[in-house]
């Protein structure tokens, strides 16, 4: 069976409530032909309320930029995946390069992130990534596989192929330095064949993996062509209503 594609916008730190909703205003009537794949928003946190009333109706879905894996307490400043669950998220990104790199994320936590996120019944993004100078050393492939081997830890096999990896190499984030189609065909392919070996031919052939790097509407076609590329996940490019339609669209 085809995987049904999906483009993601990550919004990161950017836009008010105000502007959440005139995005979401604008950027409908846009997409509102599209039938055959999937549209999610991740807003920061303080919008997802904002988002989730005006995407109402729409078959636009909600996912959050990041989460904690404990269900409450003393952790100040920390979203559970219990309160993403009752804002009607559907999705969390984790493990997304600027959490492991900004903010120190290791694999390990991003694994119990992974855990608490299925438990809530969320459906993680967990992304995975080299940073230049690993690509520089031809270690790839090593990164990737134990981010994937340690990322994925313990989740099971009834589960794995409903979760979304979304590959961003570091180095292509922001940058405007986006992965050429061939190195996302590759690690993508890479990423399919660790969970075919972990989890069986249906797991790998159910999972969807995305690209995701300076994503634009100028090169989306590029990689959606390539064969075991998913879809897209979005930062810079999906800011804007107009620009982040013709992803869609592409
Ligand atoms: P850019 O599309 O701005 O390069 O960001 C990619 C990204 O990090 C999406 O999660």
């Amino acid at each position: 069976m085809a995987r049904r594609p999906l483009i993601a916008a990550n919004w990161k730190m950017h836009k008010t409530q105000q502007e959440a909703k005139t995005f979401v205003a604008s950027f409908l009537p846009k997409i509102a032909a599209v039938r055959d794949r999937d549209v999610l928003i991740c807003p920061p946190a303080p919008l997802i309320f904002a988002v989730d009333q005006a995407r109402k109706d729409s078959p636009i879905l909600l996912g959050a930029q990041n989460m904690y894996f404990e269900e409450k307490g003393a952790f100040t400043g920390e979203v559970s995946p219990g309160m993403l669950k009752d804002l009607h998220c559907e999705f969390v990104i984790l493990g997304h390069s600027e959490r492991r790199w900004v903010f120190g994320e290791t694999d390990e936590l991003i694994n119990k992130k992974v855990q608490a996120a299925i438990k809530a019944g969320l459906i993680p993004i967990l992304c995975v990534g080299e940073k230049l100078e690993e690509r520089e050393k031809n270690l790839t492939e090593q990164v990737i596989l134990n981010q994937m081997d340690l990322g994925v830890k313990g989740v099971a096999d009834t589960v794995i192929g409903t979760m979304v990896i979304a590959y961003e190499p570091v180095w292509a984030i922001g940058t405007g330095r986006n992965a050429s189609a061939k190195d996302a065909h590759d690690a993508i392919a890479l990423i399919r064949e660790f969970i075919h070996s972990r989890y069986g031919s249906s797991s790998a052939e159910k999972i969807r993996i995305l690209y995701g790097g300076s994503v634009k509407p100028e090169n989306m076609a590029t990689y959606m062509k390539e064969e075991g590329i998913d879809g897209g996940l979005v930062g810079g490019a999906s800011l804007d209503p107009e620009s982040f339609a013709k992803l869609v669209t592409y």
